[in-house]
């Protein structure tokens, strides 16, 4: 028997998802931090990734205002403060200092990184497509970093990077360090 979903429910039948910390900044020059789960990659050549954003997030504002953004890549330990990130709007939190997260110059934006985060994509506004209450931002990566001690030979080291999954509500998890051989799931 399978039970019927509802509309609202729907997208947690594609969940859990990697959460991201998209940072952004607007003309007065305050960034901002916000939790996203829909994020996607999109095209090798040029390197495009993105975000889907509801139209009322203050972050909306912000990557429109500036036309970039910078996807930041949290591990677990970070999962209360995402949250919290998640709680308020950057409209009336300066959510860096209240959650206790470090603002660096990010290399080629101006909106900064969070230092704390494993991994940052520095992107430039490419394209905006509006999807029904959100805005799907795709940005050109124009840099891309991560901490060498866990991400070697172009992956994630599952040993040492516990990256940040968002089940649904507060519920998080993160990835096993098992890999499946071949996707044999009996091993
Ligand atoms: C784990 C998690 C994932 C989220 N994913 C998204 C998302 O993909 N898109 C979105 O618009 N909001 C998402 N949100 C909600 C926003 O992060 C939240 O509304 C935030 O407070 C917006 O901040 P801002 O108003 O400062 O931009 C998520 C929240 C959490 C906690």
């Amino acid at each position: 028997m399978k039970k019927k979903v509802s509309n609202e429910d729907v997208y947690r039948l594609l969940h859990p998802r990697q959460v991201v910390l998209v940072t952004s900044i607007g003309e007065s020059g305050e960034p901002n931090i916000m939790p996203v789960a829909w994020s996607t990659p999109l095209s090798f050549s040029p390197p495009l990734v993105g975000v889907s954003v509801g139209f009322q997030r203050y972050s909306h504002k912000l990557i429109i205002e500036s036309g970039e953004f910078v996807i930041n890549i949290p591990g677990v330990e970070l999962a209360l403060k995402v949250q919290e990130c998640g709680r308020v709007s950057g409209r009336t939190h300066a959510k860096f200092e209240e959650v206790g997260l470090t603002p660096k110059p990010s290399k080629k934006l101006k909106t900064p990184i969070v230092e704390e985060c494993l991994a940052h994509l520095e992107c430039k506004l490419f394209k905006s497509l509006e999807v029904g209450d959100h805005t799907f931002f795709v940005g050109r990566v124009v840099e891309a970093y991560a901490d060498e001690k866990v991400f070697k030979r172009g992956v994630f080291d599952l040993n040492k990077a516990k990256i940040l999954y968002h089940v649904g509500g507060s519920s998080f998890t993160t990835l096993s360090d098992r890999l499946l051989n071949g996707g044999d799931v009996s091993a």
